[in-house]
């Protein structure tokens, strides 16, 4: 088992403070850190602020006397010896740690495999939070959907942050993974089941994915993690037909065989592997992630220097609150705009940001179906043309019949949902007539009217927007 510097100072760190009621401070984890390399004390010095004399003589021996009495097992620690007794204290805390079925044994705020982003101005979502602790807690597989930049990533690191910062945590364990880099399924299962029980991934690690998913199935019965897999969309930005299989029966078999943990999921994009076991209500729970609501908006606004409530509330009723289409419209407002407000309303533009465009474009290129297409680009001309939306009956006239694909019903009420479910669409009844009808938020509408790289209007069955927009 490899672990990493890092790794082992957390763990090392928070034995010590059992120990000692107090952690590691800097001289010591350079030092620990000089050991782990097998640096002599100039070279921790060099790699440092402080002098080699204070380091020998100051910090060292001190040191070697508390790690000594907290993972020697009555052997002395040394200098020489370190690397071996930290990787032994490591092995036992994850063996530990594996082996106590429910105990609340995961140290504050500790978080294995990867780094959630920092929550330095973290603002709102109480609503949100509290039900997905309760969900956590009741899934074995949770899905957050949100558009580019809705605030998924950090929703999900507050979670956990929460769920591991209080003294009895509901988790053995928390895992973090990015699946930005799109990793084979044999890869992160190896990750994973590194993490979850390093004594069988070193002795007895099997060699084929279905028996890897057995194994960590088996831990996740005896303890229980939260596994966070962020930016699912990685994933499939490929059209690797088997890594897309591999992934869809791993998350089935995560989500309907019996365990106590929890897989916890956050995507831009519905894909159709995920939407049959979404649309079938279980096993996968589904979250839809919507922007931040006003106060905290107005929070995010105040703290970029934007002040005016009345022109703030303007940008976020046309950016439905969303955080990262705010600060990238801040950033164009400050360069293009001296910072006015006031001034860039007047011009009643809209700026799709680069992160959302990118999004788009591998929607439209990839992901949507020509039914799906179709809907938004019908719903585009229409609100472009005559209204603010478009009833059901309308999509459903136009483009059941009048149209050569000739769509059923059924289909279109699917299309719709799952368009409304990725916050492509939105959808609001009417409270007298009780008539649902659709629009688009200004964002994607701009997006579907302006066609920047000609990925909308792919068919030539429906009239070309540009005259327009
Ligand atoms: N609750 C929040 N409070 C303050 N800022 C937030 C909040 N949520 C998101 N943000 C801001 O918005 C940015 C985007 O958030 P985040 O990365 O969580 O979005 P995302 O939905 O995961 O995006 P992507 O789809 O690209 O992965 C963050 O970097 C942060 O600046
Ligand atoms: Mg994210």
């Amino acid at each position: 088992m490899t672990v990493s510097f890092d790794q082992t100072l957390s763990i090392v760190n928070e034995l010590v403070f059992a120990k000692r009621g107090k952690y590691l401070n800097e001289p010591e984890v350079v030092v620990l850190k000089g050991a782990w390399n097998n640096w002599d004390y100039d070279q921790m010095a060099k790699h440092s602020r402080f002098s080699i004399n204070y380091l020998q003589r100051g910090v060292a021996s001190k040191l070697f006397d508390v790690l000594t009495k907290t993972i020697g097992h009555g052997e002395r620690i040394t200098k020489r010896n370190i690397k071996f007794f930290l990787e032994q204290a490591v092995k036992n805390y994850y063996s530990k740690s594996a082996s106590q079925n429910g105990a609340n044994n995961l140290s504050s705020g500790q978080v294995l495999g990867g780094q959630p982003p920092e929550l330095s101005f973290f603002y709102g979502r109480t609503h949100e939070l509290t039900l997905l602790k309760q969900l956590v807690t009741t899934n074995r597989c949770l899905a957050i959907v949100g558009v580019a930049g809705i605030g998924k990533t950090m929703l999900a690191a507050k979670l956990i942050s929460e769920l591991t910062n209080k003294n009895q945590s509901t988790f053995d364990f928390v895992i973090w993974k990015s699946l930005a880099y799109s990793p084979l399924l044999n890869d992160l299962l190896d990750e994973l089941l590194e993490l979850v029980c390093p004594e069988e991934y070193s002795s007895n690690l099997p060699e084929y994915t279905q028996a890897k998913i057995t194994l960590l199935l088996k831990q996740l019965q005896t303890s229980r993690c939260l596994i966070v897999l962020d930016e699912l969309e990685g994933l499939f930005q490929s059209n690797n037909l088997s890594q897309r299989l591999d992934y869809r029966l791993f998350f089935r078999r995560l989500a309907e065989e019996r365990h106590e943990s929890c897989l916890l999921l956050t995507s831009q994009i519905i894909f159709a592997e995920l939407n049959d076991l979404i649309s079938s209500k279980r096993p996968i729970q589904f979250f839809k992630l919507e922007g931040l609501d006003p106060d905290s908006a107005l929070q995010l606004l105040r703290h970029q220097g934007f002040t005016n409530e009345e022109d703030c509330l303007s940008l976020i009723e046309t950016y439905r609150g969303n955080p990262s289409e705010l600060e990238s419209l801040v950033d164009k407002i400050n360069h293009y705009f001296a910072g006015s407000v006031q001034t860039f309303l007047k011009y009643k533009t809209t700026f799709v940001s680069s992160k959302l465009e990118a999004t788009l474009n591998h929607l439209f290129s990839q992901v949507l179906t020509d039914i799906e297409r179709s809907i938004v680009i019908y719903i585009a001309q229409e609100i472009m043309l005559n209204s603010r939306s478009v009833t059901f009956l309308s999509i459903l006239d136009n483009l059941k019949d009048k149209r050569k694909e000739n769509y059923s019903t059924s289909e279109l009420v699917k299309a719709l949902e799952k368009l409304e479910m990725q916050s492509l669409i939105e959808g609001f009844k009417d409270p007298n007539t009780k008539q649902i009808s659709f629009t688009l938020q200004p964002v994607i509408k701009k997006y579907i009217t302006t066609d920047p790289l000609g990925l909308v209007q792919i068919t030539d069955t429906l009239p070309i927007l540009s005259t327009i927009s």
